[in-house]
């Protein structure tokens, strides 16, 4: 049977499709009405409409994610942690040299830092957090497991506080996407690189919708690679051995 153009139910669905469209441009409008800058640089947007796992600060289209507590500190020590991501593999794919100094940002219990500590034993670990708790633990595996070369630095929201051109490599594993000021942050890396230093990130692939975490806790290439531009990082390969992260490495354009 053939439906004529005019029926009821056409009509209807017309009108749907109509109040469905109405109401997005309607949202998107209120959107970009309710943005607002952050910072006297144009930098950050706040906007009223965003998810409630970020904190309503924009950076290049891209919302910031709430950080991650350290009553969660557990979580990030779980046994699974080895075979869900496979550590031991990054920490390898790094090829540190015995002396480099590195940078873990966003070091939480100090996880890798501590891994990444064995790999450098004539170099250090600075390893820097926002959060006093995360620093007490480092500290007390640090006394508990005598290492000497993890140095713990608490950072502030704009700055990890690294010396200046001082570093060989910074890592920031499931960090970046949780930096509230990533562009102040990322300035200062920039100042605290050597001439070859590199910066590793390790982001959840958000290409894949079937990686079980929170959209905001995953990030592309393509943003990625967006923002580090933006700060003087120049990418330079994408390592995707890992099960569910991208691990991605950029160096200081001289
Ligand atoms: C999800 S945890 C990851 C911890 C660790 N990298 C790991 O993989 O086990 C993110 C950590 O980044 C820290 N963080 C958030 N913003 C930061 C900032 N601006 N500077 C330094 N650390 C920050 C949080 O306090 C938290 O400990």
């Amino acid at each position: 049977m053939t439906l004529n153009k005019n029926t009821p139910s056409s009509l209807l669905r017309v009108a749907v499709i109509f109040c469905i469209t109405f109401c997005y441009l309607m949202l998107s409008a209120c959107q970009t009405l309710a943005a607002t800058d952050v910072d006297s640089n144009g930098n950050y947007q706040s906007r009223t409409i965003h998810s409630p796992d970020g904190i309503a600060k924009f950076y290049m289209g891209r919302e910031i994610a709430k950080v991650m507590g350290h009553t969660e500190a557990l979580w990030l020590e779980r046994p699974s942690r080895e075979f869900e991501e496979q550590p031991t593999k990054l920490v390898n794919a790094l090829n540190f040299k015995p002396t480099d100094i590195v940078a873990d940002i966003g070091a939480g219990t100090g996880y890798l830092s501590f891994r990444i500590a064995q790999k450098v034993p004539l170099g250090k670990v600075l390893a820097v957090d926002i959060q006093p708790e995360m620093l007490d633990i480092i500290n007390f595996l640090k006394k508990e497991n005598s290492i000497t070369n993890v140095e713990p630095i608490l950072g502030s929201i704009t700055d990890a506080k690294l010396p200046l051109n001082s570093v060989d490599l910074v890592l920031m594993v499931d960090t970046y996407h949780e930096l509230s000021n990533p562009y102040e942050v990322m300035r200062g890396v920039v100042k605290a690189l050597k001439p070859n230093g590199r910066v590793a990130l390790v982001e959840y692939r958000r290409e894949n919708p079937f990686i079980p975490i929170k959209a905001l806790h995953k990030m592309t290439q393509k943003q990625v690679c967006k923002e580090m531009s933006a700060v003087g990082l120049q990418w330079r390969e994408t390592q995707s051995f890992l099960p569910t992260q991208h691990l991605m490495i950029f160096e200081k354009i001289s």
